[in-house]
């Protein structure tokens, strides 16, 4: 007899409970195959607007449609059974008001079968943050280095030194008042990240943000070696696989020239 036991789905609230406690472990990811290996190890999987370089080769996050996120959300969506999964809200579609927020998160909702969105942006997002939250749809913040403001920021540098660290504790309080279940904090100097993770009631989420922060996430290509020319500082990487690849692919080409591929065991007989 066969039993199928059901996986108990890790929820956005039982992500915010974790505030202060085992360390929140997330990652990215962007497909059905990936999701499969990323799923039995981690508590939350984002479908990040990283995609537009991991998947498209795009130079920013900047030119990612809400298309390319629901497609790729739906697919991880499907193939994730336990991980709380998460899409990345593109940039030019939630920022204008929170009704546009809205229609956006809840079409990217029904569309995938994610349990919720992130958007980028502090005390100015309070707002949105607020009317998505009370309307159903819960919201992962995202402070600190915002890749989709990389033409108004001009450039990914480090967040939150000198007179910036005030105005991020500002927009952390602004965005965890607003009802945001977690807070991501990108690239940003050790010192605020800690006092922003003792300041506020949800989960802190670091990336480049040091371990004083609740959980931490990483883009699954960087920790598993599937780029070979860029490595950012706060990336560790547990695994070569770009080598591993182009192995195999050396193989596959090798036999295929010298007629070692395909061999009897692949063969129909009649
Ligand atoms: O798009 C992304 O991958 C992100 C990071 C926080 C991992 O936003």
């Amino acid at each position: 007899m066969t039993s199928t036991v059901p996986v108990k789905r890790i929820t956005p609230s039982s992500i915010k409970a974790r505030k202060g406690g085992d360390p929140v472990v997330c990652l990215t990811s962007y497909t059905a195959s990936m999701t499969g290996l990323v799923d039995p190890h981690v508590d939350l999987i984002l479908v990040g607007d990283s995609l537009a370089m991991t998947i498209y080769g795009m130079a920013s996050t900047v030119g990612v449609t809400v298309e390319m996120m629901i497609a790729h959300g739906r697919a991880v969506a499907t193939a994730a059974r336990r991980a709380c999964v998460v899409v990345d809200l593109p940039f030019g579609s939630y920022e204008e008001s929170p009704a546009q927020a809205f229609r956006t998160a809840a079409r990217v909702m029904a569309e995938t079968g994610c349990a919720a969105i992130k958007l980028e942006g502090g005390a100015a997002m309070a707002e949105t943050i607020q009317f998505l939250t009370r309307r159903g749809v819960p919201v992962m913040a995202h402070i600190g280095l915002t890749p989709q403001s990389v033409n108004a920021l001009g450039g990914y540098g480090v967040r939150g030194r000198g007179e910036e660290a005030a105005s991020m504790l500002t927009d952390a309080r602004a965005v965890d008042a607003a009802g945001a279940f977690s807070v991501v904090i990108e690239k940003t100097a050790e010192p605020v990240a800690r006092a922003i993770t003792a300041a506020i009631a949800s989960p802190t989420i670091g990336i480049g943000a040091s371990a004083a922060c609740d959980g931490q996430i990483l883009v699954i290509d960087d920790i598993a070696g599937l780029f070979t020319e860029f490595r950012p500082k706060f990336v560790k990487r547990y695994a070569e696989a770009a080598n591993l690849i182009q192995a195999a692919i050396q193989g596959y080409a090798d036999d295929v020239r010298a007629r070692r591929f395909p061999g009897p065991e692949h063969v129909f007989t009649a």
